[in-house]
C-alpha cells in the first residue's frame, strides 16, 4: 500500500476554465457538480455547453471567413442537444449510418451540409440520404460505387460522390483508431484512385464532387496531415489533367485533445496549412472540408460516478464506483488514460487507487493509480468523456444506461434521462411456444 503527502488541491481539469475547481469543489460552468450528481443521480454524463462553443470557436475563428465547412463527426456524440447546438451554430456533420442521418435531420442539421462516410453503406442508407439531398457521399469502394449508381438510377436522381483515397500514411496513432495504412479496410487504395475516379465519370447516375480521405484519431501532429495531403495533391493534379473538377477536398477529422497534458495541435494551423499549400498549388478555389468529432466534444464532457466501497487489496486499492466498462468502454478498450478527478478536495493522507466499476470483468477498470483523499458516498469525475463516451456504452450486465445533462451557465437540462430497469428487457419477447 502506497501512501502520499497530504494535498488539498490538484491539477487543473484538461476541460478548464469551464471545469474547475472552486473552494475545493468541482464545478462545470457555475453548477456545483456534487450538486447535480445529487440531483439527478451517477453514473452521469455531464457537457459544459460553454465548452462546446468555445471547441467550435476554435475552428471558426481558424477559418476567418474563408471557405471551409466542418462536418461535425457526430458519432463521437450524438446527443440529440448536442447536435442541435452544433446545427444552430452552423456546422455540417459526418455521418456513417441511417440512425445517423436520422438524428441529424432531427436535430435540424441542413441537409446539404451532409456527408455520408463509412464502409458498408446499404441501399435504404444510400436512398434516405438522396431522398433528404446531402452534400455528398464518401465512397469506400468500387461496389460501393455501382451499388449507389444503382439506387440512384432507380430514384432518377444524380447522387453527389467524393472518393475516399487511402493515402498509406501513419497517424501515429492507437492501432484501432489508425485508419489510412494500406491494411486498414477504408478507402480506395491510392494506386486505383485514378482508374476509379475515372470508372465514376461514366457513370450516369454519379456526379464527382469531391475527394476525401481521413487518416486516424488522437492524432498529436501535423504531419501526417501533411503528407496525406501532399499525395492526395498528386493525385488532384492527375484529376485535373483528365479534367476532372473537384469542388471540394475533405481532409478528415482525427485531431487529437489533450487527456492529461499532452501537446495537440491548433486547428488553425491545420486549416491555415492546408489552405496554404491547396492556394500555392492553384486550387485556390476548391472547398476545404473537415470532419472533427473528438476536437469539438471530448473535453466538454465528464462522467461523474459515486464511490461504492474501498477495497483495500494486497498490491492496490480499489474504489469500486458506480460507473463502469459499459458506461465509459474506452479505458478498457484501448488501454488509455482518462484523468479522474474528486469532485470534493479532502485534507488528508492520500491513498493510490484503482477506479473500477461493479462489471464482472477484470478489464473493467476507469483509471488507474490515482492518488486520491477519498470516502464512500464521494464522487469521482472521469475527464475527456465527451467523445466516444455515451455513444460506446452498453447495457452489458443488464446495467441501465447513464443520464445525460447539459449544463448552460448556472441552468441544468436532462438531455437524456436515465434508462428504467423496465427498458432493460421491453423489446424481449418469451415465445409462447416455449
Ligand atoms: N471521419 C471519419 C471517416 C471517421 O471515421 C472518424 C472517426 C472521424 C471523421 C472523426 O475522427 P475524430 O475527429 O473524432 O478523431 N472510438 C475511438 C475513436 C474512433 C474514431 C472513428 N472514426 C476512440 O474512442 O478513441
Amino acid at each position: 500500500m502506497q501512501h502520499h503527502l497530504a494535498h488539498s488541491t490538484t491539477r487543473t481539469p484538461v476541460g478548464a476554465p469551464h471545469f474547475h475547481y472552486q473552494d475545493h469543489a468541482l464545478y462545470v460552468e457555475q453548477l456545483a457538480i456534487k450538486a447535480l450528481a445529487e440531483q439527478y443521480g451517477t453514473p452521469l454524463y455531464i457537457y459544459s455547453k460553454a465548452a462546446l462553443k468555445a471547441a467550435w470557436a476554435r475552428y471558426q475563428e481558424a477559418i476567418d471567413g474563408r471557405d471551409v465547412l466542418i462536418c461535425y463527426a457526430m458519432k463521437a456524440n450524438s446527443n440529440l442537444a448536442i447536435l442541435n447546438l452544433f446545427a444552430q451554430w452552423g456546422a455540417g456533420f459526418d455521418i456513417v449510418s441511417g440512425g445517423e442521418l436520422a438524428r441529424a435531420i432531427k436535430a435540424g442539421a441542413d441537409p446539404q451540409k451532409i456527408i455520408f462516410s463509412g464502409v458498408g453503406k446499404q441501399a435504404w442508407e444510400i436512398k434516405a440520404a438522396l431522398n433528404a439531398g446531402i452534400k455528398c457521399f464518401n465512397v469506400e469502394s468500387i461496389p460501393e460505387l455501382a451499388l449507389i449508381q444503382e439506387v440512384a438510377a432507380t430514384m432518377d436522381k444524380k447522387a453527389p460522390v467524393s472518393l475516399r483515397i487511402n493515402p498509406d500514411v501513419d497517424a501515429k496513432t492507437h492501432p484501432y483508431i489508425s485508419t489510412g495504412l494500406k491494411d486498414n479496410k477504408f478507402g480506395i487504395a491510392m494506386e486505383d484512385a485514378l482508374a476509379t475516379y475515372e470508372h465514376a465519370m461514366c457513370l450516369s447516375h454519379v456526379d464527382i464532387v469531391g475527394l476525401d480521405c481521413h487518416i486516424g484519431s488522437q492524432i498529436t501532429e501535423l504531419a501526417p496531415y501533411q503528407d496525406a495531403l501532399a499525395r492526395l495533391l498528386s493525385l488532384m493534379d492527375q484529376l485535373k489533367s483528365k479534367g476532372i473538377q473537384l469542388k471540394h477536398l475533405d481532409i478528415g477529422g482525427g485531431l487529437g485533445i489533450p487527456y492529461l497534458n499532452e501537446e495537440v495541435p491548433h486547428p488553425r494551423d491545420l486549416i491555415n496549412t492546408t489552405l496554404a499549400t491547396l492556394q500555392a498549388r492553384g486550387y485556390a478555389d476548391v472547398q476545404l472540408v473537415l470532419e472533427p468529432g473528438r476536437s469539438l466534444v471530448g473535453n466538454s464532457g465528464m462522467l461523474v460516478a459515486e464511490v461504492l466501497f474501498l477495497k483495500q487489496g494486497e498490491s492496490k486499492n480499489f474504489a469500486v464506483v458506480d460507473a463502469a466498462m459499459n458506461d465509459l468502454l474506452r479505458p478498457t478498450l484501448y488501454d488509455v488514460y482518462h484523468g479522474a478527478l474528486a469532485v470534493e478536495l479532502k485534507a488528508g493522507e492520500t491513498q493510490r487507487y484503482d477506479v473500477v466499476g461493479p462489471v464482472c470483468e477484470s478489464g473493467d477498470w476507469l483509471a488507474k493509480d490515482r492518488d486520491f483523499v477519498i470516502a464512500p458516498g464521494a464522487f469521482i469525475a472521469i475527464e475527456s468523456a465527451g467523445a466516444y463516451g455515451f455513444v460506446m456504452s452498453s447495457q452489458y450486465n443488464s446495467r441501465p444506461r447513464a443520464a445525460e445533462v447539459l449544463v448552460d451557465g448556472d441552468k441544468s437540462y436532462v438531455i437524456r434521462r436515465r434508462e428504467t430497469i423496465e427498458e432493460l428487457f421491453e423489446h424481449e419477447h418469451i415465445p409462447n411456444a416455449i
